[in-house]
């Protein structure tokens, strides 16, 4: 077999065999394919698309390119969240101790942010000592003794998804269905995951921007779990505005501790709910969504899911002090607040120049490795069809620079529109693809 007529046959629009697929695969996890030719490939799938059996044999070739996670004999059923990522999505941080404290074991290995998305590792780095390198041993064993783990990717998991994705980001191949499905579930795979939410956004602030292409994705990846031999629900979420009230690092860790402490935004605390409930249901804790809810939504108000939490960042190494008192998390110099320049209905609150405008600030990563600043982001003080009059507070800037922060006044201004009439609020889910 050589990797030239592998990628002619995909350039042609023909379907890959099983063997043509792990023989590409394995050949670019060894390096005897090189780069150019696995981006010319992942062009050709761009273009041309995969069919469900291609984009299964993807997906398990990439999941078992390298180590993979057994959790049987640690937990009952291996439980996991994924979100395909949003501006203020921090409901990892609540959903994971939320579960704990329904009595799941949860380990759950999070990423950092991607382009204008936050990740969950760089959000908990605001807390002093906090450790998101857990070898594989102390991830089970923490698992086994405390039942909640939050850390980054442990060892060899899915390498064929860390270089084919690096070259995605470079090579204008991001945007392939195929390809983001295969990427996400074979890292869910290849970390042993039996039982699996996936929170597939949609909106100006997601890869999907389109509910069709959204559905699409989600039908794509649970068909996935299904011949993975694992159970998957999708929701639709809404990413057309940020989730919540906070976007940037810190800022999100202390509405996080803000809602585990039963505050919180509501629609945020909505969306945590929600997404906790159905993850109750697949570890066959509960059986019924209102019930589930219920459960969840007691651990906010008794406390439980906050003391979980508390038990996480000591057993990572983290300062707990910053859990009791969450106005000790990094503070950025300069903290503006910015009126509404008129009165109306919000229409707009654009999700992604939000994002975007939290990076420049200094909150992601221009490139990989870049260090982020915890303390910078942004406090948007409504949701799409508040009334607001003039005058009223409508954002709030953390910076760390006066240039930056007129910058992100201007470019946050901007992503508010307004309405002279009534504006309908957004949902918060569009549909569930089980
Ligand atoms: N998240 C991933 O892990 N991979 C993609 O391709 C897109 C989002």
């Amino acid at each position: 077999m050589r990797a030239v007529d592998i990628i002619i046959k995909k350039r042609d629009g023909q379907e890959l065999s099983r063997e043509e697929i792990r023989f590409f695969i394995a050949g670019f996890t060894d390096g005897s394919i090189t780069d150019y030719q696995a981006a010319a490939w992942a062009m050709a799938v761009l273009l041309n698309g995969m069919s469900a059996a291609e984009t299964t044999e993807l997906t398990l070739a990439m999941a078992e390119s390298g180590e993979t996670l057994d959790l049987s004999g640690v937990v009952d059923l291996a439980l996991d969240k994924h979100s395909t990522g949003g501006v203020g999505d921090k409901t990892t941080l609540v959903v994971e101790p939320v579960l704990a404290a329904c009595g799941c074991r949860v380990g759950k290995m999070s990423g950092r942010g991607l382009g204008f998305s936050g990740g969950t590792l760089d959000k908990l780095e605001s807390i002093p000592g906090y450790r998101n390198d857990l070898s594989r041993e102390e991830f089970l064993k923490q698992l086994k003794d405390v039942g909640l783990v939050l850390t980054g990717q442990t060892g060899d998991l899915a390498p064929a998804d860390g270089k084919l994705y690096a070259l995605r980001d470079v090579t204008g191949t991001v945007d392939s269905l195929p390809l983001i499905a295969s990427s996400i579930m074979s890292k869910k795979i290849a970390a042993g995951a039996q039982r699996i939410v996936l929170d597939v956004k949609v909106g100006l602030g997601a890869f999907m921007t389109s509910l069709e292409a959204a559905r699409a994705l989600a039908e794509t990846m649970v068909a996935i779990a299904g011949r993975a031999g694992r159970k998957a629900v999708a929701l639709l979420s809404d990413m057309n505005q940020p989730l919540g009230y906070a976007v940037g690092n810190a800022l999100e860790v202390k509405e996080a501790l803000d809602t585990l402490r039963g505050g919180g935004p509501a629609d945020f605390r909505e969306h945590c709910l929600e997404v906790a409930a159905h993850l109750l249901i697949l570890a066959e804790v509960e059986s019924d969504l209102p019930a589930a809810r219920q459960r969840a939504a007691t651990t906010l108000e008794d406390g439980s899911a906050l003391e979980r939490f508390r038990v996480l960042v000591q057993a990572q190494g983290g300062d707990v002090s910053y859990v009791d008192d969450p106005d000790k998390l990094p503070k950025a110099p300069l903290i503006e607040e910015v009126p509404a320049p008129q009165s109306g209905y919000l229409s707009t609150i654009h999700a992604r120049e939000i994002g975007e405008s939290a990076v420049e600030l200094g909150a992601g990563r221009a490139k990989k490795g870049d260090p982020i600043d915890h303390s910078v982001g942004f406090v948007v003080h409504h949701k799409v069809g508040d009334q607001v009059e003039q005058g009223q507070p409508l954002f709030t800037v953390h910076a760390n620079d006066p240039a930056k922060l007129q910058a992100a006044v201007a470019r946050v201004l901007a992503a508010h529109h307004w309405s002279d009439r009534p504006v309908e609020p957004l949902p918060l889910f569009y549909g569930t693809v089980e």
